[in-house]
């Protein structure tokens, strides 16, 4: 099978597809002088789309993605870099939501743009799963805090290092700190043996926290959240995740209570220059 078709017609045969492949398996080689698939095109192909992406002619398709589906970048809407500055500075992990539930087709969303984060040899390793009910969040928690309970128990140096001892306490006087009320969590796992589960997820998450802040949505990683989740039995089972997976990520979400009106200064970058 082809695994690719170039339009003669749109063609200009200046190579661009050659060079934005990330693998070099497309190559100028043909007598007509428009781009050809090597022989072991298949087996290296990432499915990136970087060369239906860069072709400025649109000649370029992939036989499972043509030209005209991928939408045009839209100059106009790309951030300015004051605009990307002050989106990227102002964003904040929220800890203060409303009851309000956000949309399942929100949340969808949320769930299709963090998918366009990079990941390792573009595997998309991420699965989703949505704890969408805010009783069912609040049984998680629940769950967590039993997690805690017994991480006191049997090690209290470390539970008390890592905050437990105050979390729980906070809990049995009626104030939740594992989910923060959020009515929604969204948890990232991958196949436990991945090698860049940890690294793809996290981005994904990142991906997704950040469009959660550009369309009004408040987001917190729930790092108590999915440690309890690969560590407490309970809790990986009411999330119902596959046994060969791991969750390499959890994300609240919900709508702020709050508006920010500052920027809090960061430290300096620790850098060395060589
Ligand atoms: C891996 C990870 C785990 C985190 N876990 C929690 C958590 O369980 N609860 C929480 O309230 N915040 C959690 N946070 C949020 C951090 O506390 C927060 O990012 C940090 O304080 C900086 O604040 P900012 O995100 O508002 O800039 C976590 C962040 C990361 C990256």
């Amino acid at each position: 099978m082809v695994p690719f078709s170039v339009d003669p017609e749109k063609c200009k045969n200046d190579g661009i597809c050659v060079k934005a492949c990330p693998t070099q398996i497309i190559q100028m080689k043909s007598p007509e002088g428009i781009p050809v698939p090597t022989e072991d095109f298949e087996e290296h192909c990432l499915a990136c789309g970087h060369c239906v992406a860069a072709c400025p002619t649109g000649a370029f398709s992939l036989d499972w993605l043509s030209s005209e589906e991928c939408p045009p970048i839209e100059r106009e809407l790309v951030l300015s870099p004051e605009q990307a500055e002050q989106f990227l500075r102002s964003r904040r992990s929220i800890r203060n939501f409303n009851d309000t539930p956000v949309e399942r087709p929100l949340l969808g969303k949320l769930l299709e743009i963090a998918c366009y984060a990079p990941s390792a040899k573009n595997n998309q390793p991420w699965h989703w799963t949505v704890v969408e009910e805010p009783a069912k969040v609040k049984q998680c928690a629940s769950f967590v805090i039993d997690w805690m309970r017994s991480v006191i128990k049997k090690t209290p140096t470390i539970a008390e290092s890592r905050g437990f001892v105050r979390v729980v306490a906070a809990w049995d006087s009626g104030e939740e700190r594992i989910c923060r009320g959020a009515p929604h969590v969204i948890v990232a796992h991958a196949e436990k043996n991945y090698g860049f589960g940890a690294e793809d997820c996290a981005l994904a998450l990142s991906y997704l926290e950040l469009f959660a802040h550009a369309i009004g949505l408040g987001a917190c990683w729930g790092g108590y959240f999915y440690s309890a989740t690969n560590s407490y039995p309970p809790l990986f089972k009411a999330l119902g995740l596959p046994k060969d997976h791991r969750a390499f990520g959890a994300m609240m979400v919900g709508y702020p209570q709050l508006n920010y009106c500052r920027i809090p200064l960061r430290y300096p970058p620790r850098v060395t220059w060589i």
